[in-house]
């Protein structure tokens, strides 16, 4: 007689946990606003206008790093709205918080934490940016589900990706949970980067 029981193997995790952290002088390098400039890639009070401005919200960004974009992220929400920059290095943190005293703009709390377990409530965020940080995260995927948690329906998600370090191959799984967990809005591709802009319902 045959045996029809059949053993089941769970679908494998696909490998797209980071391995990646920008060296510290490459980093250096790469801040320096004039050579994001001339590589074309990256300018940041012209890539913002795709993050919406509300009176009253609240707007994260994940991986502020050494502030490439919470300057301008700072202007651009404008007054009555609150900016959240968080990064995991409480050192990086303090020397923005120095950098970007009497800059006029949003009010701005800084905070040392981890992107995959994100200190915010459930649908507290009206925004969420990540400038070229998701990548970088040790586990991309959990950062998405974590980006969606603390996102409020109707909020947006605007995310910047570096191309050679997000390569298809770790970079595919993570846009389609994405594209699974929100309503895609808007996207764009350039030589080095890819920028996507989502709603959550
Ligand atoms: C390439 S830098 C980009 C920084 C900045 N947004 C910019 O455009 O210059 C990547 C940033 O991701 C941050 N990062 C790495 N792992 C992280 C995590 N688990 N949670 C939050 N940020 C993280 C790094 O500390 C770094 O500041």
């Amino acid at each position: 007689m045959t045996d029809l029981r059949t053993t089941t193997t769970p679908p494998a995790q696909p490998d797209v946990r980071g391995g990646w952290r920008t060296p510290d002088r490459l980093y250096r390098l790469i801040s320096s606003p004039v050579l994001r400039m001339i590589l074309g890639w990256d300018l940041p009070r012209h890539d913002l206008r795709v993050v919406s401005r509300r009176p009253g919200s609240v707007c994260l960004e994940v991986g502020s790093g050494g502030g490439f974009y919470t300057s301008a992220l700072k202007t651009h929400l404008g007054s009555g709205n609150d900016l959240i920059a968080l990064d995991p290095s409480p050192s990086a943190m303090q020397a923005l918080q120095h950098q970007l005293d009497g800059v006029p703009g949003a009010r701005v709390s800084y905070v040392a934490g981890d992107g995959c377990k994100l200190p915010l409530a459930d649908d507290q965020a009206d925004t969420l940016f990540y400038g070229y940080s998701l990548e970088e995260m040790p586990d991309p995927l959990a950062a998405v589900r974590e980006a969606h948690r603390v996102l409020r329906p109707g909020g947006e998600l605007v995310l910047f990706l570096w191309r050679p370090v997000f390569t298809r191959h770790r970079r595919r799984p993570v846009v389609a949970l994405l594209d699974e967990l929100f309503e895609r809005r808007r996207s764009s591709a350039g030589p080095q980067n890819i920028r996507l802009v989502y709603r959550k319902s």
